[in-house]
């Protein structure tokens, strides 16, 4: 296993990734996106979460590839597009070359899963693979070692400022102790309703990307709420 610079070893071998935040801008002030993309790189996110939505998979409509282009000469943070929509084989090309890092699939959306990860891969950038709260992370496994990142959402998609699903922590917790018996090191992300109060527990359960919209965006010093949630104990 190659050790980046974000990695440390534990004791059973399988290296341990650091925390990283990853800044959703759902709930962020919309009408002044680029300032609020800059105030998140500012405060010091590692990512920029990009939920697009297309009024089908879930009721609301969001962004789409036009707008990230236009932030993507904004920002260097690492883009991590989340897509819920209901056939995205159909367009990750559009998100790639609009400037996603990571693009991020939904499981319950109507695609073959295998396919357009791969085709996400092919296109030079990281494949996430999302499970919506009441899809069971066995679903997951067949995609283990193909994915390089799980989204595990824990709240339901659609909307920002949700609370925290408790239940979604064994799923966390079991996808985790899956890609370490086969000895990878695969990221898993969650989604929604993080904030100091649920961060602690969501890390203890094995994800190392916190992903946080209303509770960075509305803090009064959102540098220090990054810093918090990076560092959860
Ligand atoms: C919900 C989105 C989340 C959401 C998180 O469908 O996928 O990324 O924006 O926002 P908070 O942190 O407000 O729950
Ligand atoms: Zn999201």
């Amino acid at each position: 296993m190659p050790r980046g610079k974000f990695q440390k070893r534990e004791k059973g071998g399988i290296a341990v990734k650091m925390i990283k935040i990853s800044a959703s801008i759902l709930n962020s002030d919309l009408a002044a996106l680029g300032e609020e993309v800059n105030r998140a790189e500012q405060a010091g996110a590692d990512f920029l979460h990009i939920d697009v939505m297309d009024g089908i998979f879930v009721p609301p409509m969001t962004m789409g590839d036009i707008v990230i282009r236009s932030l993507r000469k904004k920002s260097f943070l690492t883009f991590d597009t989340h897509l819920m929509v209901i056939e995205p084989e159909r367009v990750v090309p559009f998100f790639a070359a609009a400037g996603s890092d990571i693009i991020s699939v939904h499981a319950e959306s109507d695609c073959d899963i295998a396919g357009t990860l791969k085709k996400i891969k092919d296109l030079g950038i990281k494949a996430g693979l999302a499970l919506s709260p009441e899809t069971d992370a066995e679903e997951a496994f067949p995609f283990i070692g193909l994915a390089d990142m799980f989204l595990v959402m824990s709240v339901e998609p659609g909307y920002g400022g949700q609370s925290f699903i408790p239940e979604t922590l064994g799923k966390i917790a079991a996808l985790r102790a899956a890609v370490r018996e086969r000895g990878l090191n695969t990221d898993i992300q969650v989604d929604g309703g993080i904030n100091e109060k649920t961060a602690p527990s969501a890390v203890k359960a094995g994800a190392n990307i916190l992903t946080a919209g209303t509770h960075l965006f509305a803090s009064p010093d959102m540098a220090k709420a990054v810093d918090e949630l990076r560092k959860p104990f």
